[in-house]
């Protein structure tokens, strides 16, 4: 089967690879569409691990249903990427997220697992979720960054009438400020780098207001808020998002850490003591904030394909990256359909 997999710095190369094969019980899925998700996009701009078949934010129908005795072919199912052990206090304790076995193995992240950016894809057992027929196929492939979006809020931790900033308008940012509104956020601002993505995040009613990060935005922030906001939400990850998210928090106020930097960066801790800001990391999701958002999307609660800007097939995922890191672009969220 073709499949769609990196080659060098931002360089993908289609080539063929060998129909999966259960080993492990696995569930093998013939896939209908794939995200293209913002963490992937660090893997292709690094261009490493070559080899690796990308695509952890996606819908399909079992094919095998492996050792799954309550799945049968041709049901509809998503899965949370992640592999943990099951055995470790964090998964016994429900935090699969937290398991430190739980990235090694993780689909569409690892070589061990190829993800959804081929026709057909083999898929650990116990992450495999059904969904219900009310959930389109577009939706159930946002289940997975709404998840990110819904554990983010969570921990955010928001108080009816709070000032919330939310720095990046990827699809985690723009998750992220539409739970802030649900959660009661009195206003709800988002920064972004690209005006087209700040634009869109009030065009598609997630955020109030959105901040250019490129001009004197702090000024901006401090005074619409004045003296800062209750909880910033960054979901960037590079220096400049970080140290705009310690500019902007109010004394006392919380930053949520969802952002990757896959290196270390410099930031003024010192602005965080004397403001005594609580950092909170936030990583993944729980199983039952991911089942949770299939909920909410099924019931209609919310509407994540208002996110969704393009489905392409497997020669166009390149191009797709590239539109996506353009900077100017305004596209957030594009699909694959590997058998387009
Ligand atoms: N913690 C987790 O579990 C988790 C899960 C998924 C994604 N992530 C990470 O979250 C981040 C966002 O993911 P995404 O899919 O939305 O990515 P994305 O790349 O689509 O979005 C990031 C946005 O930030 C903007 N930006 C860059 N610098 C900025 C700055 N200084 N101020 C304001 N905006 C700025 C960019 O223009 C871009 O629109 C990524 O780092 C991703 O790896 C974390
Ligand atoms: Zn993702
Ligand atoms: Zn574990």
């Amino acid at each position: 089967m073709k499949c769609v997999s990196i080659k060098g710095k931002r360089e993908f190369e289609i080539r063929e690879v060998a129909e999966p094969i259960a080993e492990n019980g696995e569930v093998i899925i013939d896939v209908k569409k794939c995200g293209i998700c913002g963490s992937d996009i660090h893997y292709w701009e690094s261009g490493e691990p070559v080899g690796l078949i990308l695509g952890h934010e996606y819908v399909g129908v079992v094919m095998n249903p492996g050792n799954r005795e309550d799945l049968k072919v041709g049901d509809r199912v998503t899965a949370l990427p992640i592999s943990p052990c099951m055995k470790c206090s964090a998964c016994e304790t429900g935090n699969l997220q937290y398991c430190t076995q739980t990235w090694t193995k993780a689909t569409g992240l690892s070589l061990a697992y190829p993800g959804a950016l081929a026709p057909k894809m083999k898929v650990h057992s116990d992450m495999v979720v059904k969904v219900p027929d009310t959930i389109s196929d577009n939706e159930v492939a946002m289940v997975e960054p709404t998840a990110v979006g819904l554990h983010a809020i969570h921990l955010a931790d928001i108080k009816v009438g709070q000032k919330v900033l939310v720095v990046g308008g990827g699809i985690i940012g723009l998750v992220s400020a539409m739970f802030a509104k649900k959660e009661g956020a009195s206003y709800v601002a988002l920064s972004e780098t690209n005006k087209a993505r700040g634009e869109k995040a009030v065009e598609l009613g997630v955020a109030d207001e959105w901040l250019d990060a490129n001009s004197s935005m702090i000024e901006t922030a401090l005074s619409k808020t004045n003296s800062g906001f209750d909880i910033v939400i960054e979901c960037c990850g590079n220096e400049p998002a970080v140290t705009s998210s310690i500019l902007c928090v109010k004394p006392g106020g919380k930053i949520v850490l969802v952002g990757v930097a896959s290196e270390p960066i410099m930031v003024p801790t010192v602005l965080s003591v004397m403001k005594e800001v609580t950092m909170q990391g936030a990583i993944a999701y729980t199983k039952d904030e991911f089942v949770t958002c299939i909920d909410l999307i099924a019931n209609k609660h919310i509407d994540v394909l208002k996110f969704v800007d393009d489905t392409v097939g497997l020669e166009d995922v390149q191009k797709s990256y590239e539109r996506l890191t353009s900077g100017s672009n305004s596209a957030v969220k594009i699909l694959v359909d590997p058998n387009k």
